[in-house]
């Protein structure tokens, strides 16, 4: 079934130039994007998206990083897109994504306590519609 998920190109992808080659991988797959817009995340949007990992050690270190710059949120939109754009990322830890995902070949494990992996995209269908409507309340 045609699904929509919610993408963010976080700091680190900006920061790097990554913009264009996760974008490119994206839409060499196949899928469409509906909603692109570049900003700085505020305090209370990175609450609401991360509200189920409030009280996690890595909490205030993930607000910090998600903050810390301009990032890209993004609609995607295609049949499977919320675990095909997953699979497409690779694993969470950047040392365990597979080579020929986003993380396995742009991202290196860095030594500090949240771990920074350059995407983030919606792990469900519940999540999806959450997410896009804290990042593009306009498509609700
Ligand atoms: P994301 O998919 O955006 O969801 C939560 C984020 O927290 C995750 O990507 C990582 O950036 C970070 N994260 C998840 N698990 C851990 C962990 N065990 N230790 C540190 N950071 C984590």
């Amino acid at each position: 079934t045609a699904q929509r998920t919610l993408v963010l190109l976080k700091p680190d992808a900006v920061q790097r130039g990554l913009r264009g080659e996760i974008i490119r991988r994206l839409e060499a797959k196949g899928y469409d994007i509906v909603a692109l817009a570049q900003r700085t995340a505020d305090a209370e949007e990175l609450a609401a998206h991360y509200a189920e990992h409030e009280g996690r050690p890595f909490y205030s270190g993930l607000v910090e990083y998600m903050g810390a710059g301009p990032l890209v949120a993004l609609v995607a939109e295609g049949v499977n897109v919320i675990g095909g754009f997953r699979s497409l990322a690779g694993a969470t830890n950047p040392t365990e994504a597979a080579p020929g995902t986003i993380r396995g070949d742009l991202a290196c494990e860095k030594d500090l306590p949240v771990i920074q992996n350059l995407v983030h995209g919606s792990d469900s269908e519940e999540s999806a519609a959450r997410e896009i409507d804290i990042w593009f309340p306009e498509l609700g």
